[in-house]
């Protein structure tokens, strides 16, 4: 059985004093509540020492960056590498998220070197996939996911492969309040176990967490999580109030 993952992504949100509070607040809660999954928060850069303080004190959660630097060290001014991540004790990375794609232009060449060095430096990456309503409408979604799958994740050893986890989210259900259904999800998180399943073998495929991102909250998180695909879900704006994020955590069983 997959234990399940739930990510909060912050994205670019909260000063410092609203993160220091938000990370307390959700210790409090999952002190409270019966919590039975892998609480990953992914706060802004300057919040990640914070956050892995945080995660060292309570041991109730894991610390994840949203982004990181295809390249290893030097004159990039601006960039964050996979080897600062790992010496602040950052144990997952946001890999390929629609935004990072859209707004910064990141293709699967350049999201597949930064899979790499997350994982050379023992980082999880949370390789994102997800289509956008145009792509639905017009019938290619399969094809844009398997594109995403294979061009971002196909190259990496089956060793290094089994580290990964995968995010379905669909573009259109991204802060939408436009959830896909269950059904819709399961369909494209089956997918996604199939394509695993024929390049790297059943028990890889049956090892892998796919979760689901894409207006997911506290109303909707039991229903999408009780399909078998689904091993949890990436949490954009419920993840930013600690109450309702606490609640998705306790519904993933
Ligand atoms: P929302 O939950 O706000 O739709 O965002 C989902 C997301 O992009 C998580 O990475």
């Amino acid at each position: 059985m997959r234990r399940k993952i739930v990510a909060g992504n912050w994205k670019m949100n909260k000063d410092f004093d609203e993160a220091e509070t938000l990370i307390d607040d959700v210790v409090k809660g999952l002190e409270e509540e019966e919590v039975d999954c892998d609480v990953v928060i992914c706060p802004p850069f300057p919040y990640l020492e914070l956050a892995t303080d945080g995660a060292a004190d309570s041991e109730l959660f894991e610390v994840g960056a949203q982004n990181v630097s295809s390249f290893d060290s030097g004159a990039y001014t601006g960039e964050v590498s996979a080897a600062m991540l790992a010496s602040l004790d950052v144990n997952f990375c946001i890999i390929g998220h629609s935004e990072r794609r859209k707004y910064f232009n990141e293709d699967n060449a350049t999201l597949a070197v930064k899979v790499e060095k997350v994982l050379a430096n023992e980082i999880v990456p949370i390789y994102c996939v997800g289509e956008t309503l145009e792509e639905r409408e017009a019938n290619r979604h399969f094809d844009v996911i398997r594109r995403q799958v294979e061009e971002g994740l196909f190259g990496l050893d089956a060793a290094d492969f089994e580290n990964v986890v995968i995010a379905y989210e669909p573009v259109w259900a991204i802060g939408t309040g436009k959830t896909a259904t269950p059904e819709q999800a399961e369909e494209i998180h089956a997918f996604i176990r199939s394509l695993v399943k024929e390049k790297y073998g059943d028990d890889i495929a049956n090892e892998i967490h796919i979760l689901y991102g894409g207006s997911c909250n506290a109303k909707n998180a039991s229903a999408l999580f009780a399909q078998p695909d689904i091993d949890g879900g990436l949490i954009g704006g419920a993840s930013l109030k600690a109450e309702d994020f606490v609640s998705i955590c306790r519904q993933a069983k």
